[in-house]
């Protein structure tokens, strides 16, 4: 047993050397076959990443995309959790049909919104969108000839 285990150790770690005395010592081509150490690194950089180390899910990195999965499943739970007895509401509402919008003010269920500028302002300001006043115009002008 304890030989197996021994040999469980040693075997890899013997053949670790082989390789990186292989490469030191040029019996294979570099290029072709990298030391363990030029290995290691490149997992290293995959796995955490360079320098400018970054969780952000942009960066790439196996630990960014991990940690991003992570938080989503978690997010995921927390928002069941909360909304749970919300759920009842599900089915009750319909977002209205667009068609014909122009001819049919005021908008909203309380008609809330006068005019298809007010609607695109309601909507800008309610989720910080930040339109400009060239692409509010663009929305409406769209609103308009649905
Ligand atoms: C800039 C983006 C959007 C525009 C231009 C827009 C446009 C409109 C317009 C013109 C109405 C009024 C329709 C009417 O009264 O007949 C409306 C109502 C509604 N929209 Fe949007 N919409 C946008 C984004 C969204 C989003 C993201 C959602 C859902 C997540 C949504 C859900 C609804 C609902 C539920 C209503 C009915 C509200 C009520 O009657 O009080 N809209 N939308």
């Amino acid at each position: 047993m304890a030989r197996r285990l021994a040999l469980a150790v040693l075997l890899p770690l013997a053949l670790l050397a082989l390789w990186a005395t292989a490469v030191q010592q040029r019996w294979v081509v570099e290029g072709i076959v990298p030391s363990p150490a030029q290995v290691a690194r490149s997992w290293y950089q995959w796995i955490v990443g360079g320098p400018t180390r970054s969780l952000s899910p942009y960066s790439g990195t196996w630990l960014a995309n991990v940690a991003y999965s992570g938080r989503r499943v978690l997010e995921g739970f927390v928002l069941a959790a909360v909304e749970l007895d919300q759920c009842a509401d599900i089915g009750k509402v319909k977002g209205p049909i667009l068609r014909g919008l122009a001819a049919r003010p005021p908008y909203f269920h309380n008609g809330s919104a006068a005019t298809l500028s007010d609607v695109v302002e309601f909507y800008d300001q309610r989720f910080g969108i930040g339109f400009t006043a060239a692409q509010k115009a663009d929305l409406v002008a769209f609103l308009n000839a649905l």
